[in-house]
């Protein structure tokens, strides 16, 4: 069983990605991934989190959720098209143009309420053949997400029950 950061990677391998968000970075383990994976053709990588106090974290202290800030932030040293937000996603989308990013990868929050509003929040950003791309975790309950995802693309969303991924192009 593949873990999803060499899901995703394996997406990319055919494609022309070079804005990305990534909504939900945590200890910046994928994101570093990735840019050491596509990091020359990769111009700008978007890692974003509330790094902060939310339901599923709640034994996560605020000491460290500075810390994993700090260490998300310190890598802009390293990977100089990295930009690290620090907000939840259901505000931060509109620091964004429209039709901006190639990929944008959901992997927060996993309430039917706050899938349905991030696709509809950052949808517009993404441009024409884009990708919004989203984790099922086997930890969670999936039919929550399914239904959320369903509700929003109807027929136009792949599920990719192997690897845990939901996958939506942009047309
Ligand atoms: C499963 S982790 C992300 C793992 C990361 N993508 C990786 O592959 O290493 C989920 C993260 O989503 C963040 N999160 C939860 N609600 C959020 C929200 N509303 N906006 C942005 N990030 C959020 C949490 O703080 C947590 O760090």
């Amino acid at each position: 069983m593949k873990i999803h950061h060499s899901i995703l990677i394996d997406f990319m391998e055919d494609k022309d990605i070079k804005i990305i968000a990534e909504i939900g970075t945590w200890e910046s383990n994928m994101m570093k991934r990735i840019l050491d994976t596509y990091g020359c053709s990769i111009t700008r990588y978007w890692a974003t989190d509330i790094w902060g106090w939310s339901e599923r974290y709640i034994r996560v202290s605020e000491e460290h959720w500075d810390k994993l800030y700090f260490k998300a932030c310190q890598l802009m040293h390293q990977y100089p098209q990295l930009r690290v937000i620090r907000g939840s996603s259901l505000k931060i989308f509109k620091i964004f143009p429209k039709h901006y990013f190639d990929l944008v990868y959901l992997d927060a929050d996993y309430h039917y309420d706050f899938i349905v509003n991030t696709i509809k929040n950052w949808l517009p950003l993404i441009k024409k053949d884009g990708f919004l791309l989203g984790k099922i975790p086997r930890s969670f309950h999936p039919e929550e997400i399914l239904k959320a995802v369903s509700d929003c693309f109807g027929e136009n969303v792949t599920l990719n029950r192997n690897d845990y991924t939901w996958i939506h192009r942009v047309r």
